[in-house]
Parts: C-alpha cells; sequence; structure tokens
C-alpha cells in the first residue's frame, strides 16, 4: 500500500489514544485534532520542494533554502475536517482554505453534498483534504471528486483514524491520491462507524450530543 503513510510518530499515537478515550471532553478533544493535525501536516509537506536563496545574516551571506514551487491549499470536509484545518494552517499560514459540505446520511449512508467553495487557483496548488475520519470512504471519494473536478491535480488525504475498508475503497477510486492517517482499525460495525474508532467526530469537536 504504497500510498498509505501512517504516522507512527509517539506524539501523535499518544494525542489519538487520548481522542480514543470516551472520558475525553469537547475542549480538549478539539485542542487535540487539531495538535494531531499540525505535526501530520509536518509529515505530509516532507517532500515540498526546497530552492537555494542567498539571504543576508548579520554577519555574512549565507546560501540557504525555502520553499519553492507551488502553493497549498487546505480543503476540510464539514464539519468535522475544520478541527484539523485549524491545526494545520497554523503550519503553512499561508495555504488557502477551501470548504467542502458532505454529511453522511444516517440511514442510507451516502454522501450527501451541501456545500463548496474552493479557492478560484485550485488548479495551481497542492491541496491537503481534512477530514478525521475514513469510514466507508463515501465522503472522501465524493469529496475529492468535486475537487478535482474544479481543476486540482495534486490531492493528499489526511485522517485520524481510518477502516481497512475506507482505505481500500478510496486507494481503488483515486489511485493518485496518497493518504496520510494516524491508525488504521479492521472494523466498520453495523452503523458503518469505525470500531474501535473514536465515536462521531463531528460531535466530539462540536460538542453536539
Ligand atoms: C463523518 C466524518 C466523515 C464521514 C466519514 O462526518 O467526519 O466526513 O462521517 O464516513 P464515511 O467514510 O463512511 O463517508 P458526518 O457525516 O458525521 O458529518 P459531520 O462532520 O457533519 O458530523
Ligand atoms: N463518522 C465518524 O465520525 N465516526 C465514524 O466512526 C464513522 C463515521
Amino acid at each position: 500500500m504504497t500510498n498509505l503513510h501512517i504516522i507512527d510518530h509517539p506524539l501523535v499515537q499518544h494525542k489519538i489514544s487520548l481522542m480514543r478515550d470516551k472520558n475525553t471532553g469537547s475542549k480538549e478533544f478539539r485542542e487535540l485534532v487539531s495538535e494531531t493535525a499540525m505535526l501530520m501536516t509536518y509529515e505530509a509537506t516532507r517532500n515540498l520542494p526546497l530552492k537555494e536563496v542567498e539571504i543576508e545574516t548579520p554577519v555574512a551571506v549565507a546560501k540557504t533554502k525555502v520553499i519553492s514551487g507551488r502553493k497549498m491549499a487546505f480543503v476540510p470536509i464539514l464539519r468535522a475536517g475544520l478541527g484539523m484545518a485549524e491545526g494545520a494552517v497554523t503550519l503553512v499560514p499561508a495555504a488557502k482554505i477551501g470548504h467542502i459540505g458532505i454529511f453522511r446520511d444516517p440511514t442510507t449512508h451516502k454522501a450527501v453534498e451541501y456545500y463548496a467553495k474552493l479557492p478560484v487557483d485550485i488548479a495551481e496548488r497542492d491541496v491537503i483534504v481534512t477530514d478525521p475520519m475514513l469510514a466507508t470512504a463515501g465522503t472522501a471519494i465524493a469529496s475529492i471528486a468535486k475537487i478535482k473536478e474544479a481543476g486540482a491535480a495534486s490531492i493528499k488525504f489526511m485522517c485520524i483514524i481510518a477502516s481497512r475498508y475506507g482505505v481500500e475503497k478510496l486507494m481503488a477510486a483515486h489511485p493518485d491520491v496518497e493518504i496520510y492517517c494516524g491508525a488504521v482499525d479492521e472494523e466498520l460495525n453495523e452503523n458503518l462507524y469505525i470500531v474501535p474508532g473514536l465515536g462521531d467526530a463531528g460531535d466530539r469537536i462540536f460538542g453536539t450530543k
């Protein structure tokens, strides 16, 4: 699974354990989502190209490196992806942010789109889509299709917990998209929730249940 990157950094793994705990309240959960996304962005941007520049330090001229090439955009999937985008953008403050509103219908479990607003120049940007949960992958597949329709060609998907099934579905639907996640759980339950997972990410971030 060459397109799957599991971020096994101890800080990420520790924070995921805290998020899985049902006794972790909304305030702490929201902070953990943001911090985890920030650490994952560090890994997901590891291959950004650099170019050499000359900068005058107070002592001498230094040949040093800055990021070159295309600019970035983060696209959180509403609602839960918002919590991750907030952390990600602290590392890349110049990035633009698009929004895709898709929820999973609780009965049919199909992705229902209700909102989309993407940067006009998204085709020229490297895009990282954020959503804490990849369960059946219906939401991620539909969101990425929408972002491709808008012209984007370089897309990564960043989630906190994925199901094995969701990873396989997403890879089959969008083989060009690299997936960054903190953990892959083996099961989905009868409501298509990830097991053991962390529950409903949106509700836990926003305290709506
Ligand atoms: C959750 C989650 C993903 C989706 C994953 O959102 O944040 O977007 O479900 O499920 P899937 O992989 O089976 O499509 P939800 O639909 O609960 O919406 P919300 O963020 O508004 O709570
Ligand atoms: N959405 C969530 O928030 N959690 C799951 O486990 C599955 C879908």
